[in-house]
């Protein structure tokens, strides 16, 4: 059975552990959230940890992070020392002091850094491509409704003046990594994008972040993927996917978007437990 620790209970903490506390594969051993976890009848309380520092007490395989960036930041080479880590808001590793802690402290204990690609669409092709340097652009631009963003410092002063909301307003364009600490909640999805497209990374892969008052009841991702030129037909490989996911007006996430993560993490995690044909 593979035991597991979960740091965050918001809406994807809670929506992965009533998922994992019913797989006979999995074993909860420890859930902390920052303030007190009130409203989870379905919670055991014998599980929760009111000091996360006292993960190390319990013996665990996988720890999973939904809560905030600032956690891989102050724990992910700790939880590495211990288990494997799995990194619900890889914005966090936009901080290049972040990543270069983690990366050392995964090769030094052993331990596995897995980042679910949510709501990134075809991430294996990207990384298939990265691997062999035949990708040369890669642009995510992500349009949700003003009300479904949670931004930081210049970003929000810039949708705190909008007051005029008749057409879409373009928040930012430009490398994914400076956008990652002014939309923390917002752009998990390109930072997936950076780290699947390690050939570019995050100073390399464009961004645009869009605030779109028609998004009432969706968001939207669109990936352009731009391969080799080929010099005889004169044109460049492309790709582009439009995601249309169904979200609730004001809300951060839509729910395909968790369904994906608790995918990823059943083929993460299951992985011993599995048998039979792997597409690949
Ligand atoms: N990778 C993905 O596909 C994906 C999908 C959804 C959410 N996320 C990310 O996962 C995290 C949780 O998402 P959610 O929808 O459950 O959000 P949420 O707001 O419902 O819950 C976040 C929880 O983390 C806690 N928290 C907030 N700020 C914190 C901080 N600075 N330090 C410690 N704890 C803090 C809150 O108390 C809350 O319980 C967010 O960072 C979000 O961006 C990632």
């Amino acid at each position: 059975m593979t035991r597991i620790g979960i740091v965050g209970f918001g809406h994807l903490g809670k929506y992965l552990y009533e998922k994992l506390e019913n797989d006979k594969n999995f074993e909860i051993v420890f859930v902390w959230n920052r303030s007190e976890i009130r409203d989870c009848d379905s919670l055991d309380r014998k599980y929760v940890l009111t000091n996360l520092d006292d993960f190390i007490k319990h013996k665990v395989d996988f720890i999973i992070e939904v809560a905030h960036p600032v956690i891989s930041e102050k724990y992910g080479d700790k939880f590495l020392e211990h288990a494997h880590y799995v990194i619900g808001s890889p914005t966090a590793l936009a901080n290049q002091d972040t990543l270069n802690k983690l990366n050392a402290a995964s090769a030094k204990f052993n331990k596995k850094i897995y980042v679910p690609c949510g709501a990134f669409w075809g991430a294996n092709d990207i990384k298939k491509m990265a691997i062999q340097n035949t990708l040369k652009g890669l642009k995510i631009t992500m349009k949700k409704h003003h009300t479904s963003l949670k931004l930081e410092g210049s970003l929000k002063e810039k949708l705190e003046k909008q007051s005029n909301w008749d057409s879409p307003l373009v928040l930012y364009e430009g490398p994914v990594r400076n956008l990652c600490h002014l939309a923390p909640n917002n752009v998990n999805t390109m930072a997936v994008g950076a780290l699947c497209a390690q050939n570019l990374g995050f100073d390399h892969v464009q961004a645009c972040l869009v605030a779109d008052p028609n998004l009432t009841d969706k968001h939207v991702i669109e990936i352009e993927v731009t391969g080799p030129f080929n010099e005889k037909l004169n044109q460049n490989f492309k790709c582009t996917t439009v995601r249309s996911n169904p979200a609730i007006v004001g809300h951060v996430t839509g729910n395909q978007t968790y369904d994906s993560f608790y995918y990823s993490l059943l083929e993460t995690l299951d992985d011993v437990n599995s048998f039979g044909i792997f597409v690949c």
